[in-house]
């Protein structure tokens, strides 16, 4: 087995979502989100599939406990799904659902596991899209931060951390200019809008709980990705500079710099969010954070004439993304040298494969490498001075792949959704076997 150099305690951890494996999308008061009544609408969901039942996680917490104690977890990073918490995103809380995230993070703790909570993971409260569409308006941010004020005073106690949102790219990219995920729309002006609101959003839930005297650590989750050009060509390498400017630029440089980067700004053109900035919220967005999540998967292949297959040497995953792992060192060098970073969290990183139960056995020997190599890239990054204090596999188990529904698995852990029988992989018992020899052993650095 490969060794990891690492500091004293770095944290070992796996990571889900709500709408990935909770189910019971109808019970005990959660209200709708945008991901119920997006994958309602036919050909967005691959098998027309959707989260009503997933890993049915919310009736099966204790037995998931069980597993992740089982499997050696120090660390558990999930999200709280607002519609379960406040169903209509504003006004009056559900307790039942708050119960259920006292029972998840005290379950955790009991078990010696620490609580990574993540506060937005996709799942918006139909009802703020459907009265006041959702993140284009301002006044969202505003519902998200009483919502993050609630959940700091009753868990902010207890967890080891909170970040704000998961990949706002995605929410804001994904689900405003593609039209690809919830809540579908393709429209280039709502998505720079939305990216907006939601660095808003996040920088004024920072404040609200600091100002309620929250202790846990407060921080954000980007999707991050190096971005090469095809060849050597001025054509290719502008192009992946300005990738890298809408990908990673576009969110690093108003939470570090107080700025959008001029390459993207100038790209979106009369798209960009310029008529919804107001005085003042790049120092709202620049609130210090204490910690930084990435997730990283893979690289971004840009070429001017648009061809955007990389060679992928080491071949490609389930989702088809390519494995480069060298991207993961390359990544936090470059940010290291371009911001004054707090200590970072790999919060999310793994891959697809078709996974097969064999007589109760995955042999996921791709996945082992997978990890392998990223973990020896992240510690190549260690290396070379980056903060780096954790690491969080996605997934603990297969799960709901949003718009590629069931059918591309990520976990450790194989779900037969049929029975919610739960079978760790190989790769499962490799990683317990890791953390265990790193687990209070930093090495030399
Ligand atoms: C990330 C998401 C996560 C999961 C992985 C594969 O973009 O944060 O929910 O879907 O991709």
């Amino acid at each position: 087995m490969s060794t990891y150099r690492f500091k004293e305690d770095f944290v070992w951890g796996v990571a889900t979502s709500s709408y990935q494996i909770e189910g019971a999308a109808h019970e005990d008061g959660r209200g709708p989100s945008i991901w119920d009544a997006f994958c309602s609408v036919p050909g967005k969901v691959v098998n027309g599939e959707n989260g009503d039942v997933a890993c049915d996680h919310y009736h099966r917490l204790e037995q998931d406990l069980d597993l992740m104690a089982e499997l050696g977890m120090q660390a558990y990073r999930f999200s709280i799904a607002w519609p379960r918490v406040q169903p209509d995103g504003r006004g009056a809380f559900n307790e039942k659902g708050l119960g259920f995230y006292e029972r998840l993070v005290d379950g955790l703790l009991k078990r010696g596991i620490q609580p990574f909570a993540t506060l937005y993971h996709w799942d918006l409260p139909l009802a703020l899209q459907e009265t006041q569409n959702g993140w284009e308006n301002r006044d969202t941010a505003y519902r998200f931060a009483d919502y993050a004020r609630k959940i700091g005073s009753v868990l902010g106690d207890r967890v080891a951390s909170i970040a704000t949102h998961n990949e706002p790219w995605c929410t804001a990219w994904l689900g405003n200019a593609t039209g690809y995920f919830a809540p579908g729309n393709a429209d280039l002006k709502k998505a720079a809008n939305v990216s907006h609101h939601l660095l808003l959003s996040h920088g004024l839930a920072l404040q609200a709980l600091r100002a309620d005297g929250v202790k846990a650590p407060l921080g954000i989750v980007l999707n991050q990705s190096p971005a090469h050009g095809a060849t050597d060509s001025p054509e290719d390498q502008a192009a992946a500079s300005l990738e890298y400017s809408k990908f990673v630029s576009w969110y690093m440089d108003p939470l570090f710099k107080g700025e959008y980067p001029a390459t993207a700004l100038q790209w979106y053109g009369e798209n960009g969010p310029q008529e919804v900035i107001r005085e003042g919220d790049f120092d709202i967005i620049g609130t210090p954070m204490d910690f930084l999540g990435i997730n990283y998967y893979t690289r971004i292949f840009a070429s001017a004439s648009g061809e955007k297959r990389p060679p992928g040497v080491l071949g490609f995953t389930d989702m088809d993304w390519e494995v480069y792992p060298q991207g993961l060192t390359e990544l936090l060098s470059g940010l290291n040298a371009n911001y004054k970073l707090p200590p970072i969290y790999i919060t999310e990183n793994g891959c697809a494969a078709r996974d097969v139960l064999d007589n109760g056995r995955v042999r996921d020997t791709d996945r082992i490498e997978f990890y392998d190599l990223h973990l020896a890239a992240l510690s190549d990054a260690a290396q070379k001075g980056v903060d780096v204090a954790g690491y969080f596999a996605w997934s603990l188990m297969d799960n709901f792949e949003w718009a590629s529904g069931y059918d591309k698995r990520f976990g450790m852990v194989h779900v037969d959704y049929a029975s919610q029988q739960r079978t760790p992989k190989d790769s499962a018992h490799w990683y317990r076997d890791v953390i265990a020899q790193h687990v209070g052993a930093a090495l030399p650095r």
